[in-house]
């Protein structure tokens, strides 16, 4: 069993379908090669955006079951107060002895603005940091433009992300060993970067085909995190969660939600590879990697979505440029 174990997860995941839904996650918990080690977190400190609905939310509350201090990072704080609420009632309700240990902290990842803000507070009440977890996203319908003038899409999935890394990166070297982790989806296989026009100024503009760039370009821009951070005791992980029952899975796909609602996963198991990347210890052996299900996974099916040196390059140096930071794209 242990022999097949590996072509079974192979065949799971080249095979989509399968292996994105709930179907793929129960095959893989029953494999003798599956990491099933999941370390309680107490004193440590988690940072999560979009922890207010679905995968978010399943995965900060996942963390606070393991004992971690969770920082709720909302754009919408009264939604954050109520999913804090949520949180510890669960928590308490596995175990009357322990009281949830969350905080919020207002952070629009569309805003440059925002996120600056968001770190500032951090700054003054957060003294210690062991994981950002990057999770926030968005398909907007149209291409709508923010008030600092960026393309939304982009700015909610890969800018402002790019800023929160980039001014948490010497708190985030300052207290490592820490993990950087973000949520980048599946659909970016079917996908290249596209570095000449990140904001869809010229090409048109279909809701999927953006959202699945984007989360290409968090994949790029995370290789480079990490080439970048090598050493420093900061490991900057992507993963997809698969194909999840959520929210934002209902309102921006609802053909695509009809169709698959008997075999999405739920939050949680959405969640599942976010938590065990926060808190094992294997996921501290590596960086730069591209994670599914608790392994490592390619990050191209074939050799049409392979993106030059030059168009890594300028991807990054056209977020550090938007974003306003001098982070030096890594050699
Ligand atoms: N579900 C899936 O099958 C699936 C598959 C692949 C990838 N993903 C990825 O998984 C992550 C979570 O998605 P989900 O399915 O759980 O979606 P969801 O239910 O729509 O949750 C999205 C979360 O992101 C927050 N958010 C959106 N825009 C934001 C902004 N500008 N600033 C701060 N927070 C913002 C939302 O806040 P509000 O509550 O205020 O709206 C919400 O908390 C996303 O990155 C998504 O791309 C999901």
């Amino acid at each position: 069993m242990l022999r097949l174990a590996g072509p079974i997860d192979t065949l799971l995941d080249r095979t989509i379908a399968p292996g994105y839904t709930r179907l793929g996650l129960a095959v893989r918990r029953r494999l003798p090669t599956w990491p099933s080690e999941l370390p309680r977190m107490e004193g440590r400190t988690v940072l999560i955006t979009g922890p207010t609905s679905g995968i978010g939310e399943a995965a900060a509350l996942d963390l606070a079951l393991l004992g971690a201090r969770v920082v709720l990072l909302a754009r919408n704080v009264d939604k954050a107060a109520a999913t804090r609420e949520r949180i510890a009632a669960a928590v308490h309700a596995a175990d009357a002895s322990r009281t949830a240990d969350l905080a919020v902290v207002r952070c629009d990842v569309s805003s440059l603005r925002s996120v600056r803000e968001a770190v500032a507070t951090l700054e003054e009440r957060e003294p210690h940091i062991d994981v950002l977890i990057h999770n926030a996203g968005a398909m907007p319908a149209e291409r709508t433009v923010t008030d600092e003038g960026f393309e939304l899409a982009f700015a909610t999935n890969v800018l402002g992300p790019f800023l929160l890394t980039a001014l948490l990166e010497p708190r985030l070297k300052a207290d490592a060993p820490t993990r950087v982790i973000t949520v980048s989806s599946g659909g970016m296989y079917g996908q290249k970067l596209d570095a000449e026009d990140p904001q869809h100024a010229h090409r048109k503009y279909s809701p999927a085909a953006v959202y699945a760039r984007n989360k290409r370009a968090q994949v790029v821009l995370n290789e480079q995190w990490a080439q970048r951070l090598a050493g420093t005791g900061v490991v900057v992980h992507t993963m997809h969660p698969g194909w999840a029952d959520t929210p934002g899975v209902e309102e921006s796909l609802p053909g695509f939600h009809r169709v698959t609602k008997r075999v999405l996963r739920s939050s949680a198991e959405g969640a599942d590879t976010i938590v065990w990347l926060a808190a094992a210890d294997g996921a501290l052996r590596d960086s730069g990697g591209f994670w599914h299900d608790r392994s490592e996974r390619p990050t191209h099916y074939g050799p049409w979505t392979h993106e030059t040196p030059d168009a890594r390059r300028r991807i990054w140096e056209t977020c550090a440029e938007l974003a306003g930071v001098e982070v030096a794209v890594p050699a």
